[in-house]
């Protein structure tokens, strides 16, 4: 099948009561596009648990603060509808940001607990739009399964919670975090780092091997693992650590002891650029 692309919400819908009619079921893959290896891994997921692959290529402007990167965000529509025909994706919905928010855009969706920290606490915009703009495609594709990445754990939390409440009849699948050969997470905003940065942004996830082995030492005080996370970004001189927080995986919130569930999240700034990593002790 050659890969469509929709670019309107009608048409979407249209596409997709065709697609239910024939009992398809429809995987979507949302992304802002910049894709890459670990998008393509998300696709490769859904296709194991669909008939027909969906990806959203969206940059979503309410999930962006005023002083964020909306404007610098890498865009290669080309490359990235390239990029998913190779992976065999059926349908790359685009729509127009003046039909996805309307001039009168006054209705938003807002998660009370599971947001209010971290990411949630830095970005105050970050999470309303996120959780606005998924339900939105939610609503315009009408999925039966939907795949997000591990990389934003909490965003993923925040989603499963989203669906759980609101009662979405979408199964949430999870991908892993895909990384460089030397450890990187791969990030959209990696190609906003310099040679010598890059080199500096290893300093994520080596401080979250760093947790793991204190873990596996028997280290058990998140105080104590966050301390030497701290301590250790504190050495690259274009660090900044903007949080490290010890948290369980099912439910986002902080935790003193490093309990069987838990998992360690950080952002660190290397020189302007903000990147995320995470990782579970016990995986
Ligand atoms: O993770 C992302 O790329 C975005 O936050 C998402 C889920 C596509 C919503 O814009």
């Amino acid at each position: 099948m050659t890969m469509q692309l929709v670019c309107s919400i009608e048409e979407m819908r249209k596409v997709s009561h065709t697609l239910k009619q024939a009992y398809q079921r429809i995987g979507l893959v949302p992304t802002m596009g910049a894709l890459h290896e670990g998008h393509l891994s998300l696709i490769r997921l859904a296709k194991q648990h669909a008939d027909i692959v969906i990806a959203s290529i969206y940059v979503n402007p309410t999930q962006f603060g005023p002083h964020e990167d909306f404007d610098q965000y890498p865009r290669d529509f080309e490359r990235d509808k390239n990029l998913c025909q190779q992976e065999g994706v059926d349908i790359v919905f685009s729509p127009d940001s003046r039909e996805v928010y309307k001039d009168l855009h006054t209705v938003y969706v807002i998660e009370t607990c599971i947001t209010e920290i971290l990411e949630g606490a830095v970005r105050p915009d970050f999470f309303q739009g996120v959780l606005t703009v998924v339900t939105k495609l939610f609503n315009m594709v009408g999925p039966d399964i939907a795949v997000f990445g591990q990389k934003d754990a909490q965003q993923l939390c925040a989603i499963k919670q989203l669906v759980e409440n609101l009662n979405f009849p979408i199964k949430i699948i999870e991908g892993p975090i895909i990384r460089e050969p030397d450890g990187l997470a791969l990030s959209s905003r990696n190609v906003y780092l310099s040679e010598q940065e890059r080199k500096d942004a290893l300093c994520l996830c080596q401080s979250l091997d760093l947790a793991k082995r204190l873990y596996v030492d028997n280290e058990r005080s998140a105080k104590g693992i966050k301390q030497a996370v701290s301590d250790f970004v504190g050495l690259v001189p274009s660090a900044k650590l903007d949080y490290v927080e010890i948290v369980d995986g099912e439910t986002f919130q902080s935790a003193h002891e490093v309990g069987s569930t838990a998992m360690i999240v950080l952002a660190v700034y290397i020189g302007s650029t903000r990147l995320i990593d995470n990782a579970f002790f016990r995986r």
